[in-house]
C-alpha cells in the first residue's frame, strides 16, 4: 500500500475518534448534534473577529445580537473573562439613539468586603403588596426568566431554564404552553396563560378555575400573568408549528399531534378593561397569588384605560410586563415581527406615563422585557420606571442558542428550540442549568456595577438625570425625549424599598438600598443623600 493511503486511513481513524469523542462528550451541544462538522463553529468562532474585520462584517453588525453581545453572553455563562480590549468600536454619532450613561463623579461604593455582588439582587417594590394579596412577596431577584413555552422550546431547554433558575434564586414565566414536568426542576414559576389558557382550559377553551388553584397548591407558582399580547407579534396569538406539535405537547396542551396549533388572536372571556380586571380578581382571589399582565405597547387609551379603572382602588393588576417590539418570538409574521407596536422604551414610557398621571405607577410591579436584557438597555428600562426586567433569548443563548433563527421550522441545530429527539440531545441539562444561572448572575453584577457607576446602590434607584440619548452630535436627557417631567406633580416613579404590607418579612428590603438608606447624610455620594431624603418622605 502507497504512503498515500495510510496516511488517508490514518485522517479517516482520527475523524472517527473525534466524531465519537464529540457523540459522547456533554459540553457542547452543537458538536454532540453535529459531530465533527460542529467543530467548524469554534474554529470560525475563535478566529471570527480577524475574519471579520477584512472580509465579512464588524462586531457590531449580526442582529438581533451583535457578536459583541453574545460573546459577552456566552463567556459570562461559563464563568469566564467577559470583558473587551482596546477601546469601543461603536460608533457613537452614527448610532441612532444612543445611549449615554451619565457617571458620577463620586460613584457609590463597591461591595463591603466579605460580601459581593454574587448573590440575588431583590426587587424594591412588593409583588402583590399594593393589593394586599396573601402571596405578596418581594422578588428575590430584579432579573427573571421571560415565558418560553415547552413546545416552543425543547424539554431539555425548559429544564435547563428552570434548574437555572432555581441556582441563580430568580423566578422563571413558564410560557403559554402551560406547566410541565420540566417546569419543575426547583426554579420558582409566574404561571404564564395565553388565550388557549393551556394548562387550565376548560372543554370550552376557557379558564378551569379550580384546575388552576390544584396548580397553585401542587406546584411552586408564586404569581399569575395573562398573556394580552407579545412584543414580537401583538394581534397574532402562539403559534406552534405542526413539525413542534409531539404527541406529548399535544397531549399538554389539548390539541392534535402534528397540525399547527393556533391560539386565538384575542381572549375570548374579555373584550374591555373591565372585561379583564374580573378574571384578575377572580384568580387573585381563588389562589392568593398576585395577578399581572403582559403586553406589547399601542393604542394609548388602553393604558389611560386601565389606569382609570385601577384608581378606584377597589380592582387591578399587581404587576404589567411591558414587551417591547425588539422582542422575539417562537414564530410569527414578518409584517408584525417588524411593523406592529412601540419598541421597549417608548412602550415603557407611554404605558407608565398613563399611571402617573394619576400617581398610582408605584401601586404596579413593572417589568420590562424585549430590550433590557443586555446590561446598558436594562438600567435604560430602570430608569425608565421598570422595577424587574426578563430575559428570554438572552438566556436561550447562554444555554447554547446560536441565533440560528430557525425556531420556527423545529430546525434549530442547538437542540435548544426544536423538538428533534436528535438535535435535543445535544442539551445536557445539569451543565446548561449553570450556564443559564451564570448568566443571570452576571446580569445582575453588571447591572449593579452600572447603577453604582451613576453613584447609587441599587438599579432601581437609577433615575431619568442619569441617562442621555445621544443622536448624531445632540444630547438629549431621556425625560425630555420621552416626554416625562421628572419631579413633577406625579413623580416618575417612586423611589425606596416598598415593606411588605403585613406578617413577618420573609423578603426583607435589598440590602443594596438598606445599606444606602441607613448610611443617612454622613456619606458624601449622591446616593446615600437621595436615600436619605426617600427614608424621611
Ligand atoms: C422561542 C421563543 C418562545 C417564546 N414563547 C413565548 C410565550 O410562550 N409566551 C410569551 O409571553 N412570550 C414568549 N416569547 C417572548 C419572550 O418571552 C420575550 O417576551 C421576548 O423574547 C423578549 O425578551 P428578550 O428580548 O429577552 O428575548 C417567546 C420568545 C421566543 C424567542
Amino acid at each position: 500500500m502507497s504512503a498515500w493511503w495510510w496516511v488517508l486511513i490514518g485522517i479517516g481513524a482520527f475523524l472517527v475518534l473525534v466524531a465519537i469523542h464529540d457523540v459522547v462528550q456533554r459540553r457542547h451541544a452543537i458538536l454532540r448534534v453535529f459531530p465533527n462538522i460542529g467543530h467548524l463553529r469554534y474554529i470560525l468562532e475563535a478566529f471570527g473577529p480577524e475574519l471579520r474585520h477584512y472580509i465579512v462584517t464588524s462586531n457590531d453588525e449580526e442582529r438581533p445580537f451583535s457578536h459583541s453581545q453574545r460573546r459577552w453572553i456566552y463567556a459570562g455563562g461559563e464563568h469566564q473573562d467577559n470583558s473587551f480590549g482596546f477601546a469601543t468600536d461603536a460608533e457613537f454619532e452614527r448610532s441612532p439613539g444612543y445611549l449615554i450613561i451619565s457617571p458620577s463623579a463620586f460613584p457609590a461604593p463597591p461591595p463591603e468586603e466579605g460580601d459581593s455582588d454574587d448573590r440575588p439582587l431583590p426587587s424594591a417594590k412588593v409583588l402583590g403588596g399594593p393589593r394586599d394579596r396573601p402571596g405578596a412577596l418581594r422578588p428575590a431577584s430584579v432579573v427573571n426568566i421571560s415565558g418560553m413555552s415547552f413546545g416552543a422550546l425543547s424539554a431539555r431547554a425548559v429544564e435547563s431554564l428552570n434548574a437555572g433558575a432555581a441556582l441563580a434564586g430568580c423566578m422563571q414565566t413558564t410560557g403559554e404552553g402551560g406547566l410541565t414536568p420540566y417546569h419543575l426542576q426547583g426554579g420558582e414559576l409566574v404561571m404564564q396563560f395565553g388565550t388557549g389558557w393551556y394548562g387550565a382550559r376548560d372543554s370550552r377553551g376557557c379558564l378551569d378555575l379550580p384546575r388552576l388553584v390544584e396548580l397553585v397548591q401542587a406546584n411552586p407558582i408564586r404569581a399569575v400573568e395573562i398573556k394580552m399580547s407579545q412584543g414580537a407579534k401583538p394581534g397574532v396569538g402562539g403559534m406552534l408549528p405542526g413539525s413542534k406539535v409531539t404527541p406529548e405537547i399535544a397531549a399538554i396542551r389539548g390539541v392534535e399531534p402534528g397540525r399547527p396549533c393556533v391560539s386565538p388572536s384575542v381572549n375570548p372571556g374579555f373584550g374591555n378593561v373591565d372585561e379583564l380586571l374580573d378574571p384578575v380578581e377572580r384568580i387573585a382571589e381563588a389562589t392568593g397569588l398576585p395577578v399581572g399582565i403582559k403586553s406589547a405597547v399601542g393604542d394609548p387609551r388602553f393604558w389611560s384605560d386601565l389606569a382609570r379603572h385601577m384608581d378606584g382602588g377597589s380592582r387591578g393588576v399587581d404587576f404589567i410586563t411591558i414587551d417591547g417590539g425588539e422582542g422575539g418570538t417562537g414564530s410569527g409574521p414578518l409584517s408584525f415581527i417588524d411593523h406592529v407596536r412601540l419598541p421597549y422604551r417608548q412602550a415603557q414610557a407611554r404605558a407608565l406615563r398613563a399611571f402617573a398621571e394619576r400617581g398610582i405607577q408605584h401601586r404596579v410591579t413593572w417589568i420590562g422585557s424585549g430590550r433590557p436584557g443586555l446590561p446598558e438597555e436594562s438600567i435604560m428600562a430602570f430608569a425608565l420606571g421598570a422595577d424587574m426586567i426578563n430575559v428570554g433569548r438572552e438566556a436561550m443563548l447562554s444555554i447554547g442558542c446560536m441565533q440560528a433563527q430557525r425556531c420556527h421550522t423545529g430546525h434549530c441545530p442547538s437542540g435548544v428550540a426544536t423538538q428533534s429527539a436528535w438535535r435535543r440531545r445535544g442539551i445536557d441539562p445539569t451543565l446548561t442549568s449553570a450556564r443559564a444561572a451564570a448568566h443571570i448572575i452576571t446580569m445582575r453584577r453588571e447591572i449593579t456595577r452600572l447603577a453604582r457607576a451613576t453613584g447609587v446602590d441599587h438599579p432601581s434607584q437609577v433615575s431619568l438625570d442619569h441617562i442621555e440619548v445621544l443622536e448624531g452630535d445632540i444630547l438629549t436627557p431621556v425625560a425630555q425625549r420621552f416626554g416625562i417631567t421628572p419631579g413633577g406633580p406625579c413623580p416618575w416613579r417612586s423611589r425606596g424599598p416598598q415593606p411588605l404590607a403585613s406578617g413577618p418579612s420573609a423578603h426583607p428590603a435589598p440590602r443594596h438600598m438598606a445599606r444606602s438608606m441607613s448610611a443617612g447624610d454622613a456619606t458624601p455620594s449622591s446616593a446615600r443623600r437621595r436615600a436619605s431624603s426617600i427614608a424621611a418622605a
